[in-house]
């Protein structure tokens, strides 16, 4: 049966994660794969994590199944983080998944059984494994326009005009903040004029929120989400708690499907249950469990949001410093784009041959469009990456 399988070709990131690791080279630079570095290169647990570990060591006394749509109060403890009082709760289906891949396939799949003629719309570009998922499903897709590479900024017009086109039921993914891979974020003005488009067109707006405050704050990077919220009768996210809680391996993440009315959500919830039941049964308990814990507990809250305040500040403090570096060696303020955009990612404007060379002369790994993962930059690496870019692209 394996006999004339093809493989498919690996996703570009997961690639490149493979090629780093081969690279025997000392001094070699990972910007490659979204994961967050302190300034000593290091992706730590985070302490509000092992303290609500180390409780839920001390105090479970079963392994048993929870529930196939997961703990109730892991929804809750997301659905306020996320939507906060935007929504009666009796309006909101919640899912657990494993990651916010998991939950992106969970909503892409609901959508299929209830429209299968639905046209999903992303944005150009945008995170790689989106149209592959939507591929593999066999749903249509259109793209956006999102990116003005001139400015480093939104290519509003261009998004405004092309999503005018999505019809009723289709669904018009958005990045929630920190847009992979442009790092150029949608304003309060936007996000209001989307929902006024969708108010309009009956197209449903499906949020990616992978990034829940990397970008501003908790509450600014939930902002344009709300706003949706609150203006329309449906909307369906899809939140993950890899990076803001450092989760990665342990699979954290959840849907909330935002629906017109209290039946509505039944069905919504049902029909989200037994898409996990089909897929994978019961989702996984423990990272979820350690996102409520720490949600539902006043000092590990503070504990955790005091540690995401210092991520982001790193993140942002690194962007500027980068930027600063790249006036120096570039003479130009060419790419000062990149102090003004957000979260992890920005497109250094490298095309793939000269991403090829950064990562073949220079031990610096990029993703082929040209995307740095900024968060992986460190003070020791910021002037070495700074002067290879600008040597690379002038
Ligand atoms: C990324 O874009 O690098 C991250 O979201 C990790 C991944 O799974 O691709």
């Amino acid at each position: 049966m394996f006999d004339t399988l093809k493989a498919p070709a690996p996703d570009k990131i997961i690639q490149l994660m493979a090629l780093y690791a081969a690279d025997t080279r000392e001094g070699k630079v990972d910007l490659g794969v979204g994961v967050y570095r302190t300034a000593d290169g290091r992706t730590p647990v985070m302490a509000a994590v092992k303290e609500a570990e180390a409780r839920i060591l001390a105090e479970q006394q079963t392994k048993s199944y929870v529930a196939l749509s997961g703990d109730p109060a892991f929804h809750d403890a997301m659905r306020q983080l996320i939507l906060a009082q935007t929504v009666s709760a009796d309006r909101v289906a919640a899912l657990a998944t494993p990651g916010g891949t998991g939950a992106i396939r969970q909503v892409l799949e609901l959508t299929k059984g209830i429209n299968p003629d639905a046209t999903i719309w992303l944005s150009n570009p945008t995170w790689p494994n989106h149209p592959s998922i939507v591929d593999y499903l066999g749903l249509k897709r259109s793209e956006y326009r999102y990116y003005d590479p001139q400015t480093g900024g939104l290519d509003r017009d261009g998004m405004m005009a092309d999503l005018a086109k999505a019809k009723q039921g289709d669904l018009v993914l958005l990045h929630a903040c920190c847009h992979n891979p442009t790092g150029a974020d949608l304003t309060r003005e936007d996000w209001m004029a989307l929902a006024e488009m969708f108010q309009k067109s009956g197209a449903i707006p499906f949020v990616d929120m992978a990034y829940l405050g990397f970008a501003n704050g908790l509450e600014q990077d939930a902002e344009g989400t709300r706003i949706l919220a609150e203006a329309l009768p449906e909307m369906l996210i899809a939140a993950s708690c890899s990076k803001n809680f450092g989760l990665y391996r342990d699979r954290a993440g959840v849907v909330l499907a935002v629906t017109s009315n209290p039946q509505a959500k039944a069905a919504a919830q049902g029909s989200l249950s037994y898409l996990n039941r089909q897929n994978f049964a019961f989702p996984p308990d423990h990272a979820a469990r350690v996102v409520e814990t720490i949600l539902n507990d006043p000092n590990l809250y503070e504990m955790w949001r005091d540690e995401l305040r210092q991520m982001r500040d790193g993140m942002n403090a690194g962007r500027q410093g980068f930027a600063d570096a790249l006036r120096i060696e570039a003479g130009s303020d060419r790419f000062s784009f990149i102090a003004a955009q957000r979260g992890m990612f920005s497109l250094t404007g490298a095309s793939p041959e000269q991403v090829e060379h950064l990562r073949e002369a220079h031990g610096i790994y990029l993703v082929g469009d040209g995307r740095m993962n900024v968060a992986g930059l460190t003070p020791d690496s910021i002037p070495v990456v700074a002067k290879a870019l600008a040597q690379t692209l002038r």
